[in-house]
């Protein structure tokens, strides 16, 4: 099974996004465009798994206590990067707290033998990908300069940088992922909830 655990976003952050992609898709009509019922933060890519070890996986993420924070949702950018990109993504701000849920989780994985993420965390929101290409954030075999996104950043360029809202995740998922011809299908199996927001841990921009 192809697994991976993510955030899912509130809908009026989904409304919004939404209706930023509407209006930006035409740019890059070639680029695959994620579905908004699929739109997700990932916290942890993990790849093929025997189903046997999905148990597993659940006991380990339901042992995870971690306090949740307030994320803004803001900006965009492209992996593995502008010049070259692959993956184009909204950004976020939020306490420490995500980034904790994050390294957690990758520790929890690689207790079970799963592969640690060797780069670092960086939180985003995929909206498209170039053709055929990888939702991986790091540099692939085959990633060089394209077209593919280049009206979009131009038109992107001449715009307010986007902001889409503020949600505080109460829940995390683990998620299957089905790749077919039409698009990936993902589907929950699991849920785990996060501990409440401390006090002092609102962000303020
Ligand atoms: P992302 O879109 O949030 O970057 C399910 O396939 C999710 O896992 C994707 O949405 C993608 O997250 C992430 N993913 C897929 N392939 C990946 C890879 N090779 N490396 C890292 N993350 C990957």
């Amino acid at each position: 099974m192809r697994l991976f655990i993510a955030l899912d976003i509130d809908d009026a952050i989904r409304e919004r996004i939404t209706r930023f992609v509407e209006g930006v898709r035409n740019f890059a009509p070639d680029g695959r465009w994620v579905k908004p019922e699929s739109l997700h933060v990932t916290l942890k890519f993990i790849g093929e798994q025997p189903e046997a070890t999905v148990q597993n996986i659940k006991q380990e993420l339901a042992s995870i206590a971690v306090a949740n924070s307030q994320i803004h949702f803001r900006g965009y950018g492209f992996f593995p990067t502008a010049k070259a990109p692959r993956v184009f993504w909204i950004g976020m701000d939020s306490g420490p707290q995500l980034a904790e849920l994050a390294a957690m989780v990758d520790n929890k994985m690689a207790s079970l033998g799963i592969p640690k993420d060797d780069r670092a965390f960086s939180p985003h929101l995929t909206l498209a990908r170039a053709g055929g290409g990888s939702g991986s954030p790091r540099w692939r075999k085959g990633d060089k300069p394209n077209r593919v996104f280049q009206q979009l950043q131009e038109g992107l360029a001449v715009l307010h940088a986007p902001e889409f809202g503020t949600m505080t995740p109460r829940e995390f998922f683990l998620y299957q992922s089905q790749l077919s011809p039409k698009g990936s299908k993902y589907t929950k199996l699991a849920r785990f909830e996060l501990q409440p927001q401390a006090p002092d841990s609102r962000i303020t921009a």
